[in-house]
């Protein structure tokens, strides 16, 4: 996918800047299309390698430029916001969540910020369903011991998962990932319930059901999805109280954030059987995910793969790029947040 020739990527060795041009720095490996169209139109200065999570090298790294389009994965939290330059204007993520952006603290500086909403609600509704379906129909056990060589043995009683079919999925959150996932969850003929702040309008709901309080929510699902965002509100509403309202043998899969998860309480609620399985695609810690959960295969574990397909990405790049051009053309950027 990536590293054509036609994309410079070692801006030392391609220095020609043009002072007609702003100047964006790009803070990790985008699709070879975002490149070239981010090379196109501006001067571009991309990391060699993916290190940007620094705080020294953000704060470096905004003096240089007037535009930063980094990812869920570089920290603008308020001490670095403090300290980045005023030289740079907009951080255009590359990204729907924003939890790790200090918005208030950006505001303060007078940074714009954006985001990249919609364009990946498909992508991760099919990471949710695959979770879903993986935690459900035990794959990381079935998968290896294919891979390993050491299926010498099949009856009826083999490897038994559960069925999502008839069952009852409780979903966390329904903005625009949570209303495609419930979508793909009907055709699955599962019973879609939700928790959201406001319930909404009835011809969005498609006959799901509205739970005005997570508690309720818990008492009836069977499965369960987390598809709110990270914020100090929902940081840990998934811990040991809440986890025991579930139904003994339900499943819980995120894709969200791992923020939103208490870890310590998921294990717990694996090893006693409370849950009978678990999908994550993220993680309290990433990379590096949590290595207490390795040794239960029922926690199906992908590495934050929620929107990493060539299209979404694709979308997600010209999103972040379209707030870019918007605002050094002087109109408002269409994902302004702050
Ligand atoms: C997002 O867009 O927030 C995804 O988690 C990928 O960064």
């Amino acid at each position: 996918m990536n590293g054509s020739a036609s994309v410079q990527r070692d801006w030392i060795r391609h220095p020609t800047m043009s002072s007609q041009r702003p100047t964006i720095w790009i803070a990790r490996t985008l699709t070879d299309a975002t490149l070239a169209r981010a090379q196109r139109d501006y001067n571009v200065l991309i990391d060699e390698v993916d290190s940007a999570n620094d705080a020294d090298r953000i704060v470096d790294m905004s003096a240089r430029v007037d535009g930063i389009l980094p990812c869920h994965s570089e920290v603008f939290d308020a001490a670095t916001v403090a300290r980045l330059d005023s030289r740079t204007k907009i951080i255009a993520n590359h990204s729907v969540g924003v939890d790790h952006c200090d918005l208030d603290a950006l505001k303060a500086r007078g940074i714009v910020v954006t985001n990249t909403p919609e364009v990946l609600d498909d992508a991760t509704a099919e990471i949710v369903m695959l979770l879903m379906l993986g935690a459900a129909r035990r794959a990381p056990e079935g998968e290896r011991t294919v891979r390993s060589g050491v299926w010498n043995d099949w009856n009826p009683a083999f490897l038994l998962g559960q069925q999502v079919s008839g069952h009852r999925l409780g979903i966390v959150g329904m903005g625009g990932i949570g209303k495609v996932v419930a979508r793909r969850a009907r055709g699955f003929d599962m019973h879609v319930h939700y928790h959201n702040r406001s319930r909404l309008p009835v011809d969005q709901e498609q006959g799901a059901i509205y739970h005005d309080t997570l508690e309720s929510l818990l008492a009836v699902s069977q499965f369960l999805s987390i598809n709110c965002p990270s914020t100090p509100a929902t940081r840990h509403i998934i811990n040991r109280e809440t986890l025991a309202l579930l139904p003994r043998g339900a499943i819980l899969v995120n894709a969200a954030r791992g923020a939103v998860v208490d870890e310590d309480a998921l294990l717990d609620a694996i090893k006693s059987g409370h849950l009978a399985a678990a999908g994550l695609d993220c993680f309290e810690q990433e990379p590096g995910g949590n290595p207490l959960f390795a040794a239960h295969e029922n926690i199906f574990m992908l590495p934050h793969l929620g929107s990493a397909t060539v299209q979404t990405r694709d979308a997600m790049g010209a999103r972040a790029l379209d707030n870019l051009d918007a605002y050094f053309a002087g109109r408002e950027p269409g994902d302004r947040l702050v």
